[in-house]
């Protein structure tokens, strides 16, 4: 009698910042590769996992059961174990070192066939190099920052916008009530997909993007503007990553100093709300939503996408498609290339019909 074939191991990641949907499209993997006859195992604490003996295990049907509608990620993730930029500490400081060939080595070992990474452009990047050196990679997009190139969305960004605006929904009223100027800082490192979306649904005057660099007298103007004509309160929703003209972001920690390696945003919203004050003598308060919007139950659509992307992504290793990631096109689940995806990271278009749209009906946008 002839041994039966090895089963189709697919092993699976999720890497960098959570996004509610995360454990949708898990749950999409390992059903549809259930319902195929392949294994899935789950690596735990996105590639850091590679580095650790039993952070590896696997995923069955009753892993994944009653998870749908839960936020974060029951593999948990990390964004400090990029295998190519791995952090080591010596003599207190943090070193680097290349350490992709132990992931490939474990990879090869544990039998893997296809490695399913879920992840934004950092994580995605690592997947991408991974492929280069031999590693069978799919990839899927991520990020509640929606900046992700080679798909019109990435999911998490409809539940961080539905969560930014019902924050601006109860802004709105408070101030009203006050007659002051709520400043609101959303998440958005280099793009303002959530600022713009959620600031435009949540009626904000004024929003403040990355691709837009502003002017704070513009900003004063409009909300002079507003309170001439009888509106004695203003909001203003600010991505973490909108600077003035000619001017910075605002560091909390410098890239050097931090464990990731990224720089980590934030405070904008009150240096906006300080030279309001400074500049209208309006009251002017900040609210910072930070990683709330991370959080959560996601939306209908995120769960949706997830189980698509998830489903996608396994079609992709059944066809043997690697080093590519799955995306949606005008609302069909696509493929592309890994590196056509990272080459063009998706921005928002200052002069695009949606930012012309939020201007008509007069939002400023500080230019
Ligand atoms: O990339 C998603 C994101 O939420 C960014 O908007 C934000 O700058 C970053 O992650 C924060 O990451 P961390 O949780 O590691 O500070």
């Amino acid at each position: 009698m002839s041994p039966r074939p090895r089963r189709t191991r697919i092993a699976v990641l999720t890497g960098g910042g959570d996004a509610p949907g995360l454990n949708a499209v898990l749950r999409a993997v390992v059903k549809a590769a259930f319902h195929r006859g392949y294994e899935v195992l789950g690596v735990e604490d996105g590639f850091e996992g590679f580095f650790d003996r039993t952070s590896i295990r696997p995923l069955e049907l009753d892993d994944v059961r009653g998870i749908l509608q839960t936020g974060g990620t029951i593999l948990r993730t990390s964004n400090r174990g990029d295998p190519f930029s791995f952090p080591k500490e010596r003599d207190g400081e943090f070193v680097r070192e290349d350490r992709s060939d132990e992931v490939v080595a474990r990879v090869e070992g544990l039998g893997i066939d296809a490695l399913v990474v879920i992840g934004g452009d950092g994580s995605l990047g690592i997947a991408h190099r991974l492929s280069l050196k031999g590693v069978p990679v799919v990839g899927i997009p991520k990020t509640i920052d929606n900046d992700v190139g080679g798909t019109d969305v990435t999911f998490g960004f409809n539940t961080a916008c539905q969560t930014a605006v019902n924050a601006i929904d109860r802004l709105h009223t408070t101030a009203a009530s006050h007659q002051r100027v709520m400043v609101i800082e959303v998440m958005g490192r280099n793009s303002g997909w959530i600022a713009l979306k959620a600031g435009a649904s949540g009626g904000g005057d004024v929003i403040l993007i990355p691709e837009i660099p502003f002017r704070i007298e513009e900003v004063c103007r409009k909300i002079r503007d507003r309170e001439a004509r009888g509106a004695l309160f203003s909001l203003v929703v600010a991505a973490e990553g909108a600077y003035p003209e000619g001017g910075e972001k605002v560091r909390v920690v410098d890239a050097e100093r931090s464990a990731t390696g990224f720089e980590r945003l934030g405070g904008i919203g009150s240096v906006v709300a300080a030279q309001i004050e400074e500049r209208l003598r309006i009251e002017s308060r900040v609210t910072i939503l930070g990683h709330v919007q991370r959080g959560g139950s996601p939306t209908t659509r995120d769960r949706m996408l997830g189980t698509r992307l998830g489903v996608g992504a396994v079609d992709l290793v059944e066809a043997g498609h690697f080093g590519h990631m799955v995306g949606l096109r005008c609302e069909r689940i696509t493929h592309v290339p890994l590196e056509e995806a990272l080459a063009r990271p998706k921005r928002v278009d200052p002069d695009g019909e949606e930012v012309r749209a939020v201007e008509a009906i007069g939002v400023s946008f500080g230019r």
